[in-house]
This record gives C-alpha cells, structure tokens and sequence, in this order.
C-alpha cells in the first residue's frame, strides 16, 4: 500500500506543486483527483517558471505516469493548450492518462458561472468564473458529458441536445444571454478536442488499481489536491468553497483507488494564511503587515490574478484540518516570506460571543463572528531562502516553526524557504 496524498491544509495556493513536484522523484503515479483549471500550480526548475492547471505536477518526469482522475472537471481547450504549451518547452505528455469517466466543462458551464455570480451581487462567492460549479452541478443531476463521450459521436451529440437546450433556456430566459449554438460547439468538440485528447483517454481506475496490487513489484501513487480543506464542498467554510471534495477523502472518490491505500496525507500550509474569494477569514490582516506579505509572498492568483487576502497562521483551524484529513505530516511554506517582520502572531483559538473556543466553531455564523486569540512571537532579521538545515534557521524561526508543530499537532517534515526546487529543508524525519 503507497499511497501518498498531499492535501493544501488552509484555503488553497499553500504552494502545493512545489511539493508534489519534489516528490514526484520518487513516485511512478501522480494523480489529481478533482477540481479543475480553476487550480494553478507553479513549479519553478532551473528558474524557468511552468504553470500547470489541469496536468499534474509530475509531468515533469519522464519515469511518472500523470493521471487526471474521474473526479477532476476538464475544459478540453484549456488541456489541449496545456499539452501543447508543455510539448512546445520539451516536456513531453506522451504518458498522460485522463479518465474517461471525468466530466467535461462546456462554454455554458463558464456562462452559467459568470451569470450566477453577477446575480449574486454583493453575495457573490467569488469563483474564479471557469465553469466549475455548473459543472460538477450537472454531473450530481446525472446531465454531465464525460471524456469517454468524446469516444462515441452519437451518443456525445444527443447528451449535448439535451443538455443545451436546458441551458440556453435558462442563460435566454433566466440570466437574458444569447442562446449558444450546437453546431459550434459539436464542430470544436468532436473535431479539435476530440482528435487531440483521445490518445490520452483511458480506464484510469483500472491502471491504478492494477498497479497497486502488483505485490512484487509495488508501485507509488501521489495524489496531488487542488485547492485545499476549507475550500472542500464538504468540510469548507460554505457556501464560500469550490464544488469538489479536495480533501484527503475526495483522492479516493476522485480516483477509485480505495482509502486503505491513502496511507501518508502530507497537509501543506503557508507559514501565515491567505484566501481568494469572499468568506469568513478571522485572521486577516487589513494593515501594512498584511500588505508587505502580499507584496514579498507575491500573492496575486496564478491563473486569475486576483490579489489574496493575507492573515496569520490560524492554528485552530489547522487541527481541524488535521482531523478532516487523517493528516500524518505537515509541510510550512514561504517561511521566507515572513523576514524581516518584528513581530509574528499565531491564532491559537477563538473568542466567540463572550466565550473562548478552541476549535472551529460548527455554526457558520459564529465563524463570521470569530474573533482570534493569538500568541505573539519575535520575528527575525536574517535572510533565510539559503538556509538549507533546521540549525541553520534563525533561532525566532525555530522557536516559531516548533510552537506551530506542537500547537497543530502533527510533524512538520519539511519547510520550504523559497520558490525554486531545492529551496526547502527537513525539519523532521518522517
Ligand atoms: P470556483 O472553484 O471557481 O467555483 O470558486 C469557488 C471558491 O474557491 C472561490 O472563493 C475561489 O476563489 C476559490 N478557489 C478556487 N480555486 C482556487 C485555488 O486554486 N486557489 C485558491 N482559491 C481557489
């Protein structure tokens, strides 16, 4: 059993593909099992900067097969383009295997999106407008189109009359857009799409579970998580979440391998927090100290652009992420980022109406509510993106790094000080 989950522990862009891409070295599988291209991983090698949005991470080497899962949502152009773009840089896609049992975003799931949102006014969730949830909205009322449908010209061709008639009544009649046209969408579907993305169709279900039960010769799957715990449709602060279950529980729903499998779940925080979108935040910081990390940690959406708000490290809700996902280890990023800062605070539980808590609060509206309780601690000077052993660290980066570790619960293993590959250090043996 190697199963190995890398999990974002906070609300997303914690720095996860820097970390799968590490480890992906040692795997023969990497997986990702849901969301979409609303996910942006970047992965800095030789200071040349690759964005990957649908592909996992561990594209990048030759001896892993990467697998996007049956529980990922696929905007066929948007892969296409990915495959080429990696293609045109030398790195080679030829082992991609894309479930045929994932679910195809269409040009209305994008609309429908974008319509919802403005509705919403003030109330918007601030999705990143990619199709996303009406996506994975039709695929819970069995109306979804898969990859495998790409396969079969009949069957693809009726799903979608069905489909688009729905939906042009309601973009037409409900949200006042012009209808989307059939044919277009048949001609681009059925003949780019199609055509570019059928080498890579398969039962990846089967692979994977044949390859892990291959008891001589035992493989290693990485299941690599898009966005992160409190963005989960389950477990996330909703209805501010995205519509995929990115937790540790959705590798095994989102890939058909059995949880038994999923034995390490490696929970990647920032050394501080950050959030896209609206919702509840208790930590955030609206002062010079939230704006110099949004300037130094470069906290403006990969895809999107959009600026992330900033907040310290909120420890309560990291136990909880713990407990979400059965986490085994925890992995901090950008501790860099915090250089040079005076004084750093660390959220160790709540105050709600009068009264302290020390988990997350199960009503939402005592979320809103919440105020932090905080530990303070020194900062440090000293640059650290060189520093490449624990001792190494500024002793204020150690003290820090060891009150997070005891306060969350679980081992940090290991810490990264910057962008680039080998820009991190062990901070425990796992
Ligand atoms: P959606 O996933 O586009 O439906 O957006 C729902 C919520 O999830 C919004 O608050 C987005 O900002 C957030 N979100 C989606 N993907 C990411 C991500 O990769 N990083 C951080 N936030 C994300």
């Amino acid at each position: 059993m190697a199963g190995t989950v890398v999990v974002g522990a906070q609300w997303g862009d914690e720095g996860k593909g820097k970390f799968v891409d590490l480890m992906s070295a040692d795997m023969d599988f990497v997986v990702r099992y849901q969301g979409g291209h609303n996910a942006g991983h970047t992965i800095v090698i030789d200071e040349e900067r690759f964005t990957l949005q649908l592909i996992p991470c561990g594209i990048m080497y030759d001896h892993v097969t990467p697998v996007i899962g049956n529980g990922v949502v696929v905007d066929p152009k948007v892969l296409v383009e990915e495959i080429e773009a990696l293609e045109a840089r030398g790195v080679s896609c030829e082992k991609l295997k894309l479930s045929g049992n994932a679910h195809l975003i269409f040009p209305y799931h994008q609309e429908i999106d974008e319509a919802i949102e403005r509705r919403l006014g003030d109330a918007k969730l601030g999705t990143t407008k990619r199709g996303i949830g009406p996506a994975y909205a039709d695929k819970a009322a069995r109306v979804g189109i898969r990859a495998q449908d790409l396969l079969d010209k009949d069957i693809f061709i009726k799903k979608l009359e069905i489909s688009l008639s729905e939906k042009n009544l309601l973009l037409s009649k409900v949200y006042g857009r012009a209808e989307l046209d059939l044919d277009e969408i048949v001609q681009d579907y059925l003949t780019n799409y199609k055509d570019q993305l059928s080498p890579y169709i398969a039962d990846t279900v089967s692979l994977l579970n044949d390859a892990l039960a291959d008891e001589k010769n035992e493989k290693r799957v990485l299941f690599e998580g898009a966005q992160a715990t409190f963005l989960d449709l389950d477990h996330g602060t909703y209805p501010f979440v995205t519509s995929s279950n990115c937790s540790a529980g959705g590798a095994a729903t989102g890939s058909g391998v059995g949880p038994r499998h999923l034995t390490r779940i490696i929970g990647v925080a920032k050394a501080y927090s950050t959030r896209v979108g609206s919702g509840p935040f208790p930590t955030e910081l609206d002062d010079e100290v939230g704006a110099r990390i949004a300037e130094v940690g470069d906290e403006f959406g990969t895809n999107t652009g959009r600026a992330r708000r900033i907040g310290w490290f909120d420890a309560v809700m990291l136990r909880h992420a713990v407990n979400i996902n059965t986490m085994t280890e925890l992995a901090i990023t950008k501790l860099d980022v915090l250089d040079g800062i005076d004084e750093l605070k660390v959220c160790v539980a709540y105050e709600v109406n009068g009264k302290k808590l020390d988990g997350v609060p199960y009503h939402q509206t005592d979320f809103h509510d919440a105020k932090p309780i905080y530990e303070t601690f020194s900062g440090w000077d000293e640059a650290i993106s060189a520093v490449e052993s624990r001792d190494g660290l500024p002793s204020a980066a150690q003290d820090y790094l060891k009150f997070l570790e005891a306060e969350v619960g679980v081992p940090i293993t290991l810490v990264g000080v910057g962008p680039g590959r080998a820009q991190f250090l062990q901070w425990s043996e796992v």
